[in-house]
């Protein structure tokens, strides 16, 4: 069943987790799909487990269409969320509306998420305005890693914990689907969850909010330059990897790969033409 607005705000209403997961490429996308999952993510931490940047900052619309691209190849259900990437938006509202329109269009994504609270509104209307489903991201929003001075929780202080609650209920006013919740203490997430009408999806803000995300890299052991304390390990694959690819080098190199099941014959007299050919010049 295809997932779409209308039936993630229904899992919200009847209590039924949203599952949301990151993907980035084609076949992953293909496979995260056919696991089931509601909602994909087409990051802009792409920049950090797929290009080796160490931080999100660097990623362009380009790279964002380029995988947004793949992923929407891949996934037939899932209802698929672009990221919009650092200064595609934040330089006007006019700037915001035209990428979230390339994500769509170009990219084929269904919603764009972007980061920021009361000061992003005029951007979440205006997208909403343009018939494009907005999904907003607060708590800690890795494109402010340089005002926020590292990667860390969000919302613990009594000021900050209170502003985190208006600028949830704010994006919700401006036209907002969901909300993401990064870092943020398990029970402000889940007062915040109640507050809502819309869906909140958390990443290391407690089992109270209305779904999950995760990178996928972080729950399969796959990406350890980073390791947060909320990313739990489904799979231990990167260690998989690494033992197939050390297995690979190896057999290669003793000469047992590859053996006759992965090899193709030809027939004996063509082969005899083709030695006597090779003598003849
Ligand atoms: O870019 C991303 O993967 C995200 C999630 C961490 C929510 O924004």
């Amino acid at each position: 069943m295809k997932n779409t607005v209308t039936s993630l705000q229904k899992q919200k209403d009847n209590h039924d987790k949203i599952t949301m997961l990151t993907a980035y490429d084609y076949s992953t996308a293909k496979l995260i799909d056919e696991a089931g999952i509601n909602t994909i993510l087409v990051g802009d931490s792409l920049g950090m487990v797929m290009l080796g940047y160490e931080d999100t900052l660097s990623v362009t619309m380009e790279d964002m269409i380029h995988h947004t691209k793949a992923v929407k190849r891949g996934a037939k259900n899932a209802f698929i969320v672009a990221d919009m990437p650092f200064m595609s938006y934040q330089t006007s509202v006019y700037d915001a509306v035209v990428n979230a329109g390339r994500l769509v269009k170009e990219g084929g994504a269904h919603a764009v998420k972007l980061e920021g609270g009361e000061k992003v509104c005029p951007h979440i209307e205006a997208i909403v305005k343009a018939s494009i489903p907005v999904v907003a991201h607060l708590g800690l929003t890795p494109q402010s890693v340089n005002e926020f001075g590292g990667f860390r929780v969000q919302g613990k202080e009594k000021d900050k914990a209170l502003e985190l609650i208006k600028d949830a209920k704010r994006v919700e006013e401006a036209g907002a689907c969901m909300v993401v919740l990064e870092c943020v203490p398990a029970p402000l997430a889940q007062l915040i969850t109640e507050s809502l009408h819309i869906p909140t999806i958390g990443i290391g803000a407690g089992a109270g909010c209305d779904g999950q995300v995760l990178v996928y890299q972080d729950m399969l052991g796959m990406y350890d330059n980073v390791t947060p304390k909320f990313a739990k390990r489904f799979g231990e694959i990167g260690a998989a990897m690494k033992a197939a690819f050390t297995a690979y080098i190896n057999e290669t190199k003793e000469g047992s790969f590859p053996a006759k099941e992965h090899t193709f014959s030809i027939d004996e007299t063509v082969l005899e033409e083709c030695k006597k050919a090779i003598e003849e010049n």
